[in-house]
């Protein structure tokens, strides 16, 4: 049996974007929960229901242990990736405080794609063929000898802009350049990593572990080009999908090519990963044969975001005893339950983004939003209790329904509602042709 309190808990979540407003949102509801406090928060986790923000930033382990043992905080659920690979969850569990994520080593399936990928062909699970190299001789020797090396990955965390998927051999060149000549990555350029390009369409796939089991929560689909029809710069993720339109039609295959093998993988490999795994996956199609294979891409050691804004609204179940069962290895016992609906969401960002981002401009938001549509706050805080922009992606509203069309419908009819000074969105969320054929 868990060991969970059965009422009044006090629960810190680490970060302040739109991901932890929604976690913030779901945990509150949870009826044994008094209080979620969030370090440092947004516009949005301020003003919650039994919210409240913290003034620590995410990388002051040693104020924000302290604030947990002060306020006797039952469980602290951590956002960033950044946190984690920085030893977070070590340096808590060392003060005996309860927190949910994976210790530094098992986060370096986000933190090292390298080791990933050694990890990925040790266990045979299923991803692009590749190779890696230590300096630039050897990157322009691997480039030249294999023509299907057109994905560089620049090993270590790099903010989301470590990946360069080319297109020829000067696109694979120039890259390396900037990687090797220009230093671009600083330290993190010691590792590199060649992949062969896949195609086809995206998912995400966001699994619970407690070191023992995994838990699938439902799958998703984020839109990381900043412009519609999927052009333009990657991004943060411009907008998300739960569940992906041919998510059932492969579901079978997801289950024993992924689940399974990962489940034993993490098994095997004794990095006691408990915590969210999400395994970014690529449903490959190939040119050839159109046979189609899912191929895991990356993990992280984290939540997504949007995906978790999409994700969470179609929950049902409490969060709170999942993620607590992580942390005493008994997902066993968890049962989650979720909505049939289709849930779409757009992030509305400043116009400039991602080059630039929005600061201190008013935003005005309609009091109330109609039933199944919710807006949360990323790049927004309170400015003399007013609140304003303070980011590149600064609003996610999601909505729920029966289709996926209609589920977009609502969401981009509220969306006209909303305004502050050169917001722009995509689109086409929820409303994109599948790659798959
Ligand atoms: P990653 O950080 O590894 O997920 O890569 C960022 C993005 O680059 C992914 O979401 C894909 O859109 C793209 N990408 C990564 N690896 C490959 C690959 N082997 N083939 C094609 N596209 C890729
Ligand atoms: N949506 C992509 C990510 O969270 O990494």
């Amino acid at each position: 049996m868990l060991s969970i309190p059965k009422h009044s808990l006090k629960i810190l979540v680490i970060g302040g974007g739109g991901r932890e407003h929604a976690l913030v949102w779901k945990l509150a509801q949870s009826p044994l929960v008094e209080k979620v406090f969030c370090a440092p928060g947004n516009g949005g986790t301020a003003t919650e229901n039994k919210s409240e923000n913290v003034d620590i930033k995410i990388d002051e382990f040693a104020k924000l242990s302290q604030f947990c043992l002060d306020q006797k905080i039952d469980l602290t659920v951590v956002g960033p990736d950044n946190a984690l690979a920085a030893g977070i969850v070590d340096y808590f569990k060392e003060k005996s405080l309860r927190i949910f994520g994976p210790s530094k080593a098992a986060a370096r399936l986000e933190w090292s794609k390298s080791y990933a990928k050694q990890f990925m062909a040790k266990y045979n699970l299923p991803t692009a063929k590749f190779l890696t190299c230590n300096s630039y001789n050897d990157a322009l020797r691997i480039a030249k000898a294999n023509a299907w090396a057109q994905v560089i990955k620049v090993d270590g965390l790099a903010l989301g802009k470590g990946v360069y998927v080319c297109n020829n051999k000067d696109s694979v060149e120039n890259s390396l350049k900037e990687i090797f000549e220009e230093n671009k990555f600083g330290h993190a350029a010691e590792t590199v990593l060649f992949e062969e390009k896949l195609n086809g369409e995206e998912m995400s796939l966001f699994l619970l572990c407690d070191g023992k089991d995994i838990l699938p929560l439902a799958p998703s689909q984020d839109f990381k080009r900043r412009f519609d029809d999927d052009c333009g710069p990657n991004t943060g993720g411009m907008g998300a999908i739960s569940p992906p339109a041919n998510y059932d039609k492969f579901k079978d295959i997801f289950f024993e090519s992924i689940f399974k093998p990962l489940q034993t993988a993490l098994r095997s490999e004794a990095i006691n990963y408990q915590g969210l795994l999400y395994t970014g996956v690529l449903l490959h199609q190939d040119q050839a044969s159109g046979q189609i294979q899912p191929k895991i891409l990356e993990f992280n050691a984290r939540f997504g975001d949007p995906e978790t804004q999409a994700v969470l609204l179609r929950l049902k179940s409490d969060l709170l005893p999942a993620l607590w069962a992580c942390t005493e290895g008994k997902l066993a016992e968890i049962n989650l339950e979720w909505s049939e609906e289709k849930s779409c969401c757009v992030i509305a960002v400043n116009s400039d983004y991602p080059e630039k981002s929005s600061n201190d401009k008013t935003i005005t938001i309609p009091s109330q939003s109609p039933e199944k549509i919710i807006v949360f706050h990323a790049g927004t805080k309170l400015k003399d209790k007013n609140l304003v922009t303070a980011g590149g992606r600064v609003l996610a509203v999601v909505a729920l329904d029966a289709h996926l069309e209609q589920a977009a419908k609502k969401t981009y009819d509220y969306l006209a509602n909303l305004n502050f000074e050169s917001m722009d969105y995509r689109k086409d969320i929820g409303r994109l042709k599948s790659k798959i054929h």
